[in-house]
């Protein structure tokens, strides 16, 4: 199994939305027995609580179900998993920090946007405080996102 965990902040915004379209597409590719899918925030301040109303529905828009629960990323994570992806670059520098300092931790962590062929290695931004527009914006972010992330992890593992 391929193992794929997006982080942000609270783990009920962007990293659920991010987790909901990768299921869908590893789900439209026939390769759910093939790869593993998670999300995580640095934070723990919505443990065990939905994502938020408007990630739903900006997901909900788009013909995607999302049934995640919020919870803390763990050390533990950076042995569990093979592509640990953060949301913007404070998350970035949270994990790194994390990550032990080991080289092969380190080595699985990459920027969302850093698969973006616009904005590359730009911030998914925050869209917690903003209006329903920010969530629109960052489905179309991550949409894209996605889509070159599992073709870049279907060459490399050749899945
Ligand atoms: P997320 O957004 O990191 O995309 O889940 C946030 C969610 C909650 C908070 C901040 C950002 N908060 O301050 O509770």
């Amino acid at each position: 199994m391929i193992k794929v965990l997006f982080v942000c902040l609270g783990n009920i915004c962007r990293s659920p939305l991010a987790e909901g379209v990768f299921k869908h597409l590893v789900s439209y590719e026939g390769l759910e027995d093939k790869i593993f899918v998670d999300s995580a925030g640095t934070s723990g301040w919505h443990i065990g609580e939905p994502p938020d109303p408007r990630s739903i529905e900006v997901a909900m828009e788009n013909g995607i179900d999302l049934n995640s629960y919020g919870r803390k990323a763990i050390s533990l994570d950076f042995e569990e998993f093979d592509y640990i992806i953060a949301m913007d670059g404070n998350n970035y520098s949270d994990l790194k920090n994390r990550s032990g300092s080991s080289v092969e931790g380190a080595a699985k962590l990459y920027l969302m946007r850093d698969f973006d062929d616009i904005g590359k290695g730009q911030d998914v931004p925050d869209p917690y405080y903003g209006g329903d527009d920010g969530f629109s914006y960052v489905f179309e972010l991550l949409d894209r996102s996605c889509r070159n992330l599992l073709e870049e992890i279907r060459e490399e593992h050749k899945v």
